[in-house]
């Protein structure tokens, strides 16, 4: 079993329990060998509904090939997350640290502390909204287009833990790289979301073509 390896030959030594169940996904807050909080991501295999929108995240990315049956394509995308966080960490955007993926499994740093998550931007007290944190999350946005080169393509208020200073970008699996050939609508769509989302905070955000024009330029 997947998870018995990470245990037994790799950087768990223990884990407690679940911090977040979704439809496809659960989230569990683990203790690695050094004693460091972890979050071990589990995909799970029998979610009919994921299997679909999966593909399209998959096909067009030349990093990656569509596996043969369900099982493989989960596999897959346990990889793709993990080498996305990978990819974004290396050109300096703030992700989860990766650590580990085995099968379904992906395991990294845990936000937050004690297993309580850092909050979501969704849950911050609309007080801190300004046009400042504004920026900041565009600013990971262009750090993760132009330096990673990678769209996120899921990127909205949900996907965003605020812990302390750090704006952590998470839940990486659906990312394609720039060259899948529906990436320039991923974009659009990711942007749409975050403006959306602030402009109901109060936040002045400019325009959505702006914005893109920004993140693209130099
Ligand atoms: N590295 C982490 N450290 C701490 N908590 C995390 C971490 N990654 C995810 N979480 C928590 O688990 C939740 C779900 O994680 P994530 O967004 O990656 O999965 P998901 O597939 O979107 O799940 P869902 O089905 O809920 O949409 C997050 O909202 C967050 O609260
Ligand atoms: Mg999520």
């Amino acid at each position: 079993m997947a998870l018995y390896e990470l245990v037994n030959k790799g950087p768990i030594e223990r884990v407690f329990g679940a911090v977040k169940a979704g439809k496809e996904s659960r989230i569990y807050w683990a203790e690695g060998k050094g004693g460091e909080e972890l979050a071990v991501k589990i995909f799970l295999t029998s979610s009919m509904e994921f299997k679909s929108s999966m593909r399209q995240y998959i096909q067009g990315d030349p990093r990656f090939k569509i596996g043969k049956d369900y099982r493989q394509i989960v596999y897959t995308w346990a990889r793709k997350e993990f080498r996305n966080l990978e990819e974004a960490r290396g050109a300096g955007v703030d992700v989860p640290r990766p650590i580990a993926v085995n099968q379904n499994i992906v395991v990294m740093e845990f936000i937050g502390e004690n297993g309580v998550p850092a909050p979501l931007l969704k849950q911050l007290p609309p007080g801190d909204f300004d046009r400042g944190l504004f920026l900041e999350v565009m600013a990971a946005m262009k750090r993760l287009y132009r330096r990673a080169g990678l769209v996120h393509s899921d990127l909205s208020e949900y996907n965003i833990m605020v812990w302390g200073s750090r704006l952590c970008l998470i839940d990486f699996g659906q990312a394609v790289s720039v060259r899948h050939p529906m990436a320039e609508g991923f974009l659009r769509r990711d942007v749409g979301n975050l403006i959306r989302f602030f402009k109901k905070m109060g936040v002045d955000t400019g325009s959505e073509e702006e914005a893109i024009s920004w993140l693209k330029t130099e």
